[in-house]
Formats: structure tokens, sequence, C-alpha cells
């Protein structure tokens, strides 16, 4: 291929947040907009953003120009925490976690065991993801190394910045989900020497939650952590009080359930703690003090009644926030819907969430939250061409609200609230257009 074919350019309406903040008070000053815009692509990368005015002169000759009138351009989403063999089981009536594990989750993920059921999901699982303009994202597999593979065959293959790792379960589960502190060991190595930073891949060691992993499998996680200190770890901690009180049973020797995952070494950057719900003050700190971040998942909270997260004292202790739709307890695997239900958590504890904060969650936000702010999460030149082009305007009623939006941020709070998978009419992934909505999908 020529330099000069492998240059795209793209036209339209664009909003980023244009750098990292500490606190929601400085985004107003972050927020680009750019009503008539220019992007240019090169091999995967954003080669040069700007006005196009400023830019049109930049475009190679033969160069194609796609234009996108009356839609807004965004960063592609970030989901930093979700289970894909659980996609099929979204919605299951009426349990909390622990239950709903078992009489659900648990019999879902046995399936995995089977590669080629496996990789049909995977697809499946990515097909959704790319709909809802989902870019990246952290993933639970199964104990099965056969999911593991599945799904970064598939992620390979959609050119996907992905994380993901085979779940760590030695206790506490069904026996055909269980693995030994060795076996879990030595199959998280194998596929962290294969896959991890394998084109856009990257691994992350994955004890499910403290209840199903033995001291000797949390040890072995965090060995593999030392022995590979630039892959990710990802669990579940503090989400339901059934659980918090299940684990000061199996580990009284610990201060509290944070402090059984920093014995082990499993806290840190690239470390990511989905829920997070009823922290006691030493485990904010250590959050904090390891920097260590979390994923927010919403529907997920709500769907399984496990309670209310704090984004305040998130926000007071400076610990890096990302959203996740947390499928399948999550109820949808949209980020839009999911950044509307963040804010009704926050409306329910008299905190605020803007419509610029919820984008920037969802994006730049996201992508410091898993230490990848240098390579996605905006429109800065230089970074991985991942973004989304949004349809304000994909119902009947989102057009009638349109007409009475008075600027960007009511706008963008329109699109969380009243928005959906509909709402995403391309997708673009390493500078190639991924997917595209087809009106009877
Ligand atoms: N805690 C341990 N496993 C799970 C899971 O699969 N989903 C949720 N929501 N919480 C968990
Ligand atoms: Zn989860």
């Amino acid at each position: 291929m020529t330099e000069l074919q492998s240059i795209s350019a793209i036209r339209g309406r664009f909003f980023d947040i244009a750098g990292i903040v500490d606190t929601p008070s400085e985004l107003e000053e972050k927020v680009r907009l750019l009503e008539d815009g220019l992007l240019l692509l090169r091999n995967g990368h954003m080669e040069w953003f700007g006005s196009w005015e400023e830019g049109k002169e930049k475009i190679p000759e033969n160069c194609f120009v796609r234009e996108y009138s009356e839609k807004l351009i965004v960063p592609g989403f970030i989901d930093t925490h979700l289970h894909y063999p659980q996609a099929e089981i979204m919605g299951a009536h009426g349990e909390q976690l622990l239950e709903w594990l078992e009489n659900y989750a648990f019999p879902a993920e046995k399936q995995y065991k089977d590669r080629k059921y496996a990789e049909k999901m995977a697809d499946f699982f990515i097909d959704q993801l790319l709909r809802n303009g989902t870019t990246t994202a952290l993933v639970f597999c199964t104990v099965h190394s056969e999911s593991v593979e599945a799904l970064f065959t598939v992620a390979e293959k959609n050119k996907m910045r992905l994380i993901t790792g085979k779940v760590l379960m030695d206790r506490n589960a069904p026996d055909y989900l269980l693995d030994s502190p060795e076996s879990g060991y030595s199959k998280s190595k194998k596929l962290i020497e294969k896959w991890h930073k394998r084109g856009r891949l990257l691994y992350a060691v994955t004890p499910r939650f403290a209840p199903t992993s033995t001291p000797e499998q949390l040890a072995l996680a965090g060995k593999l952590r030392q022995e590979f200190p630039d892959t990710y770890m990802q669990t579940h901690l503090s989400e339901n009080r059934a659980e918090i009180k299940w684990v000061k049973e199996l580990f009284p020797e610990r201060e509290n359930y944070l402090d059984v995952y920093h014995h082990y070494g499993l806290t840190g950057s690239r470390c990511v703690f989905a829920h997070c719900i009823h922290l006691e003050d030493r485990e904010w700190e250590c959050l904090r003090d390891t920097a260590s971040t979390i994923a927010f998942c919403p529907t997920s909270n709500l769907f399984l009644g496990s309670g209310l997260f704090d984004l305040n004292r998130a926000r007071e202790k400076k610990i890096q926030v990302g959203m996740a739709t947390d499928v399948g307890g999550g109820t949808s695997l949209s980020m839009l819907k999911t950044l509307g239900e963040a804010y009704k958590i926050m409306q329910l504890q008299k905190q605020k969430l803007s419509a610029y904060e919820a984008f920037y969650m969802a994006t730049l936000g996201g992508a410091k939250a898993l230490s990848l702010d240098h390579v996605i999460g905006n429109f800065s030149i230089g970074k991985e061409a991942d973004f989304v082009v949004l349809d304000s305007a994909a119902t009947a009623l989102q057009a009638k609200r349109l007409e009475k939006s008075k600027n960007i941020a009511d706008l963008l709070f329109s699109l969380i609230i009243l928005g959906d998978d509909r709402s995403v009419f391309h997708t673009y992934v390493d500078g190639n257009l991924a997917y595209e909505r087809k009106r009877d999908e």
C-alpha cells in the first residue's frame, strides 16, 4: 500500500475532552468542540485534527473524504468491566449477587470450555460492543483457557484494543468451574506469554473475587503480577453486604476486604476493582495510596440491588473511576445508557454528574483508569483512531427533543438519557469502519 492510499479523512462535528483533569470543575476548559472539523488518519492513527478550514489543504489528492452532517463524532467508548460469557443471561430475574451467581452466571459460564461455542459467542459479543460504540474493554472470560483464546482471537481479527484474562477460581463454585492454584497460575502464564501486548491486546490477571480463591491462589496471582508487572489485574470488590460478610469469615486475618487483595500484591496501577460500593475508610485510602482504580457499574448495581456508588468520595480521594456495564449483572451494553443510569445514581445521593464528566468518564477518563490515556481516549494527534459517529436524532422522539436542544452540553445529556445502540451510526476501530447501523437489525 502506498502512503497516499493509507490516509483517509473524516469531516464533521467533533467533540472530545482535550486532556486529563483532576476535578470535574476543570472540564469546561478542556472541552473541545469543532463544529466543522477534520480528522486525518494514517495507518490506524490520528495524523491531524483541527478545523476544516485550516486542514483542508492538508488532504492529499485522491484521498477519500467521508463527510458526516448532522452527526456528532466522539472518541470510542471504554467499558472498564464486563463479562462476555454473561451476555446471554442478561436480565435474569429476581436475585441478588450470590444467588444470581449460583443460579445464572456459573451455569452459563460452563459452556465456554467448548472452544467452538466460545468463539461463536465471542464473535457475537464483539459485534455487540461495536454496535454500542465501545472500542476498548476490560473483560472477564471464564475459568477456561479456551474462552480466553476465543475472545483474543476475535478481538485481534477486529483490531480492537481489548484486555482480558482467564478467571481464577479454586473454591466455592461448582466443580466444573474450578481450577487449582498451580493450574490457574500455569495456564495464565501461558496465555500472558502468547497474548499480552500482541498487537493491541493486553492481559489481565483475573481472580474472580476473594470468596472463590484460596490464599494460595491469590498468592500465585500476585506472583504473576510480579513476573509480568505490565499486565493488568481485574476483580470485584465490596459489591454486596452478604459478599462482604463472607469475605470477613473466609479471611479473618485480614483487616478488610481490600486488604485481602492488597496483602497478595493485587493492588496498584492497572488494578481495576469493580463496584466498590460499601468501602470502609481504610479501603478508600488504600485504593488512593496504591493508585488502584474503580469500575463504576450503575446498571448492575441497580439490577442486583447492590447499592449506590459514592462518586463524590472517589472524586475527593482523586481515585480514577472508569464506567462499566458489568454485563450480565448489568442490563445494557450501551455506554450511553450506562451513563444515564450513573446520573440517576448520583441524583439519589444528591450528587452531580454533568454531561461533560459523563462523556469524560466513558472516554479519556476511562483510558486514564486503564493507564491507556497515552494511546486512546480523545482525538489527540498520534493516538489510535477509535471513534464513534453518533446520531442524536435516531428516533422520532429524540429528533423532537433535539429541536429544543440549546447547546452541546444539553445535546450530550439528551444522548445519555434517551440514547442507546440506535444512537450509534458508525463505529471506527483502528481507523477502519467496523460497524454501520442498519435500520432493520
Ligand atoms: N462478583 C463475583 N463474580 C461476579 C460476577 O460475575 N458479576 C458480578 N456483578 N459480581 C461478581
Ligand atoms: Zn463483574
